[in-house]
């Protein structure tokens, strides 16, 4: 018997690309291929690419040069292995990616890693490079096996992908395609699914996830806020999350929801990019740091403990001093519980690419310096204001040490604590004694884990 085909795949970027990693791994388990972390024993190699900024991006064609020396070296011991370029940078560059890197055998946007297993075959007989970045009509998610995961407490569910906001330095609108909502009793099915295999924690994901409108089993569109509620009426789900969500699609009734639904958890990503207004209508953002602030207090209305996480792009074409301390201000007015900050990265094909008075690199590294100082002093306050307190802990994996295991709080925060290993996958009450900057530690409240 031959031994059984491997893959290997990694993954850049953002969580749909998690996603997708697993969905592509799934799909291929059916095509006999068994997963491997060893790129050096893969007979398959798939790399799940990120296009967001430059950085990102280049960082494939690195791995391409490692990945090249691998496939050499198999060949010279009498093995074949197909490497294949999928997700953003497959999208976004198409041919290109063959031109740079002649090796690869397949080239495979977002939208049609469905078709893997013939495209797969096709790449294998034709033995030249195949490229496949359409928008096909057919629905990828109803042309997917059902989900096989492995046993997991958490897990992504993306529910909607693509974006129509064209944000004008952002690559997602043309990368992922107009924005498309997955249908409520897919997604039902679906969480069903992933319970069965263990999980309690599901994140609904999309790159605009509160734009969300998939069909509903009346008929009609169906809110994210709708969707969320009919996800909690699945029994063995204990915990909702989505990201990444627009200010803009900040509806009242999910609002609402996260005063009324036990199970969504007081955890908000929002991005607001910038803090001064000319910069905001430069980015094609659609509100003004007022409109952010006084929807954040709307939400605080609902949640008062709502922790609040940030993306914001520091060196955008023109930015001045000044406004980049109106970035400061909101930051300092917010204050959250974490967040990412970036440079300003000009990307291929957006509108904020060409604008005039790029901003020079050194000032850019030293605004991103100063928000992140500022950002650290906030998450380790954050934490810190959760010692003393008693946190509901989701244990997720094993800790460092023996005996003692990590889990999620309410607020996303890793919590170690002393456990043990009957509580994977249960909720148990932890009083949190220490915090730092990424992580708190407790102490259970009960050494035994309750009967379900
Ligand atoms: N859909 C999400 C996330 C998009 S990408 C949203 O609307 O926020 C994640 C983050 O990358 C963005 O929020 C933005 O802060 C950052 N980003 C996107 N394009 C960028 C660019 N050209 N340069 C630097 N950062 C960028
Ligand atoms: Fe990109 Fe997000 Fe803007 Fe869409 S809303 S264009 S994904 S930054
Ligand atoms: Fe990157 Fe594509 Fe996600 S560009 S951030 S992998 S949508």
């Amino acid at each position: 018997m031959p031994a059984p085909a491997k893959v290997y795949v990694r993954t850049f970027g953002c969580q749909m690309n998690v996603y997708d990693s697993e969905r592509m791994a799934e799909l291929l388990g059916r095509h006999g291929f068994a997963q491997t972390a060893r790129p050096d024993e893969a007979d398959l190699i798939v790399l799940n690419t990120c296009h967001i900024r430059e950085k990102a991006a280049e960082k494939v064609y690195s791995d391409l040069g490692r990945i090249r020396q691998i496939k050499t070296a198999r060949a010279d011991a009498g093995r074949q292995t197909l490497i294949a370029v999928a997700g953003c940078v497959a999208q976004a560059e198409g041919e290109e990616v063959l031109r740079r890197a002649p090796f690869v055998d397949l080239v495979v946007g977002p939208q049609s890693y469905h078709r893997l297993g013939d495209l797969l075959a096709r790449a294998k007989s034709e033995r030249r490079g195949i490229v496949d970045t359409g928008f096909p009509d057919e629905d990828k998610f109803q042309s997917l096996p059902p989900r096989t995961p492995p046993r997991a407490v958490t897990a992504f569910l993306s529910v909607q992908e693509g974006c129509d906001k064209f944000c004008s330095f952002c690559v997602v609108p043309y990368t992922r395609g107009s924005e498309f909502s997955r249908p409520v009793s897919d997604l039902e099915a679906e969480a069903r699914r992933l319970t069965e295999h263990g999980v309690c924690e599901i994140t609904l994901l999309g790159q605009n996830v509160n734009a969300y409108h998939g069909l509903g089993p009346d008929g009609h569109p169906w809110s994210l806020a709708r969707l969320i509620h009919r996800l909690a009426g699945v029994p063995e789900l204990k915990r909702i999350r989505y990201t990444t969500s627009h200010p803009h699609d900040m509806t009242e009734d999910l609002i609402r929801a996260h005063r009324d639904e036990a199970k969504l958890m007081p955890y908000l990503h929002l991005p607001f990019q910038a803090g001064a207004d000319r910069v905001l209508a430069a980015m094609n953002r659609k509100h003004t740091a007022a409109d952010y602030l006084s929807l954040l207090a709307r939400i605080r209305a609902a949640r008062p403990d709502m922790a609040l996480s940030t993306d914001i792009i520091v060196g955008f074409p023109g930015e001045t001093e000044t406004e980049f301390a109106a970035t400061l201000a909101v930051v300092a007015q917010v204050g959250f519980a974490q967040a990412y900050a970036f440079k300003f990265s000009p990307r291929p094909g957006t509108p904020a690419a060409t604008l005039n008075d790029q901003v020079e690199d050194a000032v850019k590294a030293d605004r991103l310096q100063r928000l992140q100082d500022l950002l650290g002093r906030q998450q380790t306050a954050f934490n810190s204001t959760c010692v003393g307190r008693t946190l509901p802990v989701l244990f997720t994996a094993e800790g460092r040490h023996p005996g003692q295991l990590v889990g999620r709080s309410p607020y996303l925060q890793a919590v170690h604590a002393t456990a043990d290993a009957s509580w994977l996958g249960g909720i148990g009450e932890v009083a949190i004694v220490g915090a730092g900057r990424a992580s708190l530690t407790g102490v259970l409240k009960s050494a035994q884990r309750p009967k379900a």
